[in-house]
């Protein structure tokens, strides 16, 4: 039996990890991030009541269930306490049941300043980030000057380190950009004045989940992001700046990898992106309008319009082979309950060549043609359909002709936003 599951973005991001996290923490212990920071705009609805989580784990909702974010993630503790008092307004105790790591990197005012100039001055080239300061944080980690969490304990040294890092920032800002420089007060006044209330949260995230592992509690590991915005096999350079595939959650939560027992790979029924980058399956027509109105595709963080096409069996390969995908879960099938047909990609032409799989990085990516297959759609509801049984046979249909093409089983549907509906065909903690 499975005890720990990972849920992973198979696509561009937003394909649902959300409501699936939410949905499967009843069977667990503890929920966990492990990349990623506030980037990620993750939707749970429970009883009609939307809740969005940037950086909390998507267990939060349920009592009881201890959540962690680990050293994977860069925290922006500006970007934390609105999220804990978000929460609190709506009845959510979370400062008594989170756990960040002490070597979380921080996400600083000076990050997030540098994030938009950089996209600024790229004008048209721009990568779309969601100007949250995630690369820049990125890259003060691999550069070993991060601020990281457990630094709140040693003021005097912490000032220093934001000295020498604001000399670095300063002249990009000004002399790069011709930005204002970011002052040391006002990036130490505002962590000072969240220090204390942060200081009670950290604590040792991978030893507590050895712990909870060893004494049989199950742990549920939320990805954030989505394979194709991986920073190593993604779009490059239009990607995020983390490892989003099921590998990153050993690294990224301390735990050993034989922990994860199982890979659930999220995957939306077509396909979405947000930001820049090549995407070979988008749709410029009134099909592509009607997918992003029925999926009411805006981006949970920022609201811009997600970009829709049609599903990408060359990508998923590449995605769930990356990942070790176990099973599939399908979300937003009732999107497509109006198209009178559905087309799906099963390869690409690049040239004179055909492939059957995604390859690396945007220029490869930017040349590859789709090759379409058109099925009958179902023209029907499947809206909050909960028996795989009760759906129309052109949807089941359709779903048979995905998991042949990419070859991974569906173990769970997902056709509507609610916790509720969702079709199981094999649970992963059953499995
Ligand atoms: P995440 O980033 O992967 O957690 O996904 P997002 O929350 O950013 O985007 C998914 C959107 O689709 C949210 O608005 C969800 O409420 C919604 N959603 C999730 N599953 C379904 C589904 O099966 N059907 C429909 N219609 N909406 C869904
Ligand atoms: P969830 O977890 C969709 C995209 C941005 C941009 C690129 C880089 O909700 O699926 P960044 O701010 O990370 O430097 O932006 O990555 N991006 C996402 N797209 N869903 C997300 O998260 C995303 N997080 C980042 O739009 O193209
Ligand atoms: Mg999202």
């Amino acid at each position: 039996m499975a005890k720990n599951v990972i849920v992973i973005g198979t696509q561009w991001g937003d394909e649902g990890k959300g409501k699936i996290v939410d949905w499967l923490t009843d069977s667990v212990k503890a929920v966990v991030r492990f990349q990623g920071g506030n980037n990620a705009g993750h939707t749970l609805v429970v009883g009609g009541k939307k809740t969005i989580l940037r950086l909390i784990p998507s267990g939060i909702l349920h009592d009881g269930v201890r959540c962690f974010i680990g050293s994977g993630v860069v925290v922006s503790p500006q970007a934390l306490f609105e999220e804990i008092e978000e929460l609190k307004k709506a009845g959510v105790d979370v400062e008594s049941r989170l756990i960040i790591a002490p070597t979380c990197p921080l996400i600083l005012p000076y990050h997030k300043a540098l994030d938009h100039a950089r996209e600024a001055a790229k004008g048209d080239k721009k990568i779309g980030t969601t100007g949250r300061g995630i690369g820049p944080a990125y890259e003060d980690k691999v550069a070993r000057r991060s601020i990281r969490a457990i630094d709140l304990f040693n003021l005097p040294l912490l000032q220093e380190k934001i000295k020498a890092n604001l000399e670095i920032y300063n002249v990009q800002l000004q002399h790069l950009y011709g930005q204002q420089p970011v002052e040391f007060d006002v990036v130490y006044q505002e962590l000072i004045s969240y220090a204390e209330r942060i200081k009670p949260l950290i604590g040792d995230v991978s030893n507590t989940l050895y712990q909870i592992h060893k004494s049989g509690g199950k742990i549920l590991f939320e990805g954030a992001q989505g394979t194709l915005l991986d920073i190593d096999y993604g779009t490059y350079p239009f990607v995020t700046s983390s490892n989003c595939v099921a590998g990153a959650a050993s690294a990224g939560a301390g735990v050993a990898p034989q922990m994860l027992d199982y890979v659930l790979g999220i995957v939306k029924a077509y396909t979405t992106r947000v930001g820049s980058g090549p995407f070979p399956t988008e749709l410029f027509d009134d099909t592509g309008k009607l997918l992003a109105e029925r999926g009411n595709e805006f981006g949970s963080v920022t609201g811009r319009p997600r970009r829709c096409g049609w599903f990408d069996a060359p990508a998923l390969r590449r995605s769930l082979q990356i990942n070790g995908v176990t099973g599939m879960c399908i979300t937003k099938l009732d999107v497509l309950d109006t198209l009178p047909e559905i087309k799906i990609c099963t390869g690409y032409k690049i040239g004179d060549k055909t492939v059957d799989i995604l390859p690396f990085g945007s220029d490869e990516v930017s040349l590859c043609e789709p090759i379409y297959e058109t099925m009958a759609g179902w023209q029907s509801n499947t809206f909050g359909v909960q028996k795989y049984e009760d759906l129309p046979e052109n949807a089941r249909n359709y779903l048979q002709r995905l998991q042949e093409l990419v070859g991974v089983p569906v173990s769970i549907v997902s056709t509507g936003p609610d916790r509720v509906q969702t079709i199981i065909v094999e649970h992963p903690f059953d499995n």
